[in-house]
């Protein structure tokens, strides 16, 4: 440990930035995904091997089909591997049972994803409450902590605002508040910016880049943005499910 310049870089993160002291927050290895559609056996992931050190943001590109949602589904928990190892801020998913799974994904993972997924019927601080209710009820404490979060991305002078009563940019930023606000070491994003136009898809940007920087959150994002994916310190290249380049 800490003789190569990633896993330093990662335990700086992790010690400093309070997400958890895990060097690194997700580590693939060997994963294959596969669909089976009657007799045709689609591999969404092929084979891949991938480790994600603590504090730093990834964007994941590659044509569509190529697997970037499946990599973020898996590496949240939303789905289990065919084959291969799937370890999440330290912990192997393979073996862990659904209800520890549903636990893991509530408390310390964030999810954002690209059409917002907001509860229509809900003002923007009834649905950043939604993550805090199994856990603390509909308490004030739960409110002044959703507050926090909806300030942090700016909203402020929105809360009472419905999902249909906001842009598409300040809608990402709402669900982006709603992701933040159990506090998670990881924050899966696909294709978060997919709706936005540029002035709007930066400031997103750089919301989640912030949240690497200031409190040590580990960022997985995809793009179809050379724009947004060149912003991320590390970028991974998916094609038929397959790494097939990694930088940074
Ligand atoms: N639930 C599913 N059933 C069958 N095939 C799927 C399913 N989800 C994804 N796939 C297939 O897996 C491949 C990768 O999909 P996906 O991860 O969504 O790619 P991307 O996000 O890069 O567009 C595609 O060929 C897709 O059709
Ligand atoms: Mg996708």
């Amino acid at each position: 440990m800490g003789t190569d310049a990633t896993t330093t870089a990662g335990e700086r993160a992790g010690a400093g930035g309070g997400a958890g002291a895990v060097a690194d927050a997700v580590r693939l290895e060997n994963v294959t995904r596969a669909y089976r559609r009657r007799d045709v056996e689609v591999r969404a992931l092929d084979g891949v091997t991938l480790t994600l050190s603590s504090g730093m943001a990834t964007a994941v590109t590659g044509p569509s089909g190529s697997g970037k949602s499946t990599l973020l589904s898996l590496a949240g928990g939303l789905e289990r591997a065919s084959a291969g190892k799937v370890t999440v801020l330290g912990t192997d998913l393979g073996t862990l049972p659904e209800e520890a799974l549903a636990e893991l994904r509530r408390d310390r993972l964030g999810f954002v994803f690209q059409n917002y997924h907001l509860i229509p019927t809900l003002t923007v601080c009834e649905n950043v409450m939604l993550p805090l209710v199994p856990r603390f009820g509909l308490t004030l404490s739960a409110r002044v902590r959703a507050l926090h979060s909806i300030e942090k991305v700016g909203l402020e002078n929105r809360i009472h605002h419905l999902p249909k009563e906001l842009s598409g940019g300040e809608q990402q930023r709402a669900a982006l508040a709603r992701a933040l606000v159990m506090r998670p070491a990881l924050i899966l994003a696909d294709e978060p910016t997919g709706n936005l136009d540029p002035a709007n898809a930066a400031v997103v940007l750089d919301l989640l880049l912030g949240l690497v920087r200031a409190d040590g959150i580990t960022v997985l994002l995809s793009t179809h943005s050379p724009e947004v994916a060149a912003r991320c310190a590390r970028q991974v290249r998916l094609e038929q499910g397959r790494v097939v380049e990694a930088t940074g």
